[in-house]
């Protein structure tokens, strides 16, 4: 069968996450299962050509993320979760990679979805889904575009409704920006929240990732890939980013959020050993 080849540049990113969600997925604690992972890592594995790199995390990497990704992973499911008994009846899930929640949560009715993501990374997911067999259990609308350009009147054209509360998950996305186009997608998300619609996200504080990514170069072909897409992402703390924009925001420090789900701190995010803060964002719109 010819198949799909694997998304490139900063899209690589979104296999590498989905390898970390099959890593968690297979242990017995599980924070969650996740079959569109697996399906991904598999398809992975089927496609690759011997020479290929390693297409996720490889050692140097794993010593710096630990279990990030799974304990981020955890905490949008559960805000995700917590949001529609607030009567939220929209996702948007931008820069949704491999994101296998419309296929491993359980959805209240009515609730639509949208997947917002480059042309190339919707194609390898919608080739991954057919190849598995996978169904989603939601209804799911995937918009190809990009997050650098004017992306609402695309979602607005797909069906998505600005006067409904939406969740936006901006998920491992922000530190592929930066601090402008950070800016830029805060206030087009702002834009298009109608009140009581929230933001989940995540992002690393401190200028630690990028040298480190930059010294593992040479060690691990997933370093190498990082060291070439990481920018600085927003330039402050949640409180002051994303003040003035009648937010109201609820923040846990990733450190903090590994100790709650009996994790090790993940190096990544362990302001003891570097001074890194990782926040993970849950901002209601008033
Ligand atoms: C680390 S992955 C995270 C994917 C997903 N949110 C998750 O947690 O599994 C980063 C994602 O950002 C997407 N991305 C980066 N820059 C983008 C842009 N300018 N427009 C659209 N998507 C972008 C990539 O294609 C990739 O899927």
């Amino acid at each position: 069968m010819q198949r799909a080849s694997l998304p490139s540049g900063v899209s690589f990113t979104a296999i590498q996450v989905a390898g970390e969600r099959e890593r968690e997925a297979a242990r017995a604690d599980a924070l969650f299962s996740d079959p569109l992972a697996g399906a991904t890592t598999a398809y992975v594995r089927e496609t690759a050509g011997p020479d290929e790199p390693a297409p996720y995390m490889t050692p140097d990497m794993q010593w710096l993320y630990g279990d990030f990704f799974a304990i981020r992973t955890r905490f949008i499911d559960e805000r995700m979760l917590s949001a529609f008994h607030d009567g939220v009846t929209q996702v948007v899930f931008l820069a949704a990679g491999m994101d296998g929640r419309a296929y491993r949560l359980d959805w209240p009715a009515g609730v639509r979805v949208f997947e917002f993501d480059r042309p190339e990374m919707i194609a390898s997911k919608q080739e991954v889904v057919r190849h598995a067999g996978l169904s989603p259990k939601v209804e799911v609308t995937a918009i190809p575009g990009d997050l650098n350009e004017d992306w609402p009147p695309r979602l607005r054209a797909a069906g998505f409704s600005a006067d409904q509360p939406t969740v936006w998950v901006v998920e491992g996305l922000l530190a592929y920006f930066s601090p402008e186009a950070a800016n830029r997608l805060l206030s087009h998300v702002a834009a298009q929240s109608a009140p009581s619609s929230r933001l989940l996200t995540d992002y690393v504080k401190g200028d630690h990732l990028v040298p480190a990514a930059q010294a593992g170069r040479d060690t691990g072909a997933a370093m190498a890939v990082l060291a070439t897409l990481f920018r600085t992402g927003p330039s402050a703390d949640p409180w002051t980013w994303m003040s003035g924009q009648d937010w109201d925001i609820d923040v846990t420090i990733g450190a903090e959020c590994a100790r709650a789900l009996n994790r090790p701190v993940p190096p990544a995010v362990d302001p003891e050993l570097n001074g890194a803060v990782s926040y993970l964002v849950d901002a209601r719109r008033l």
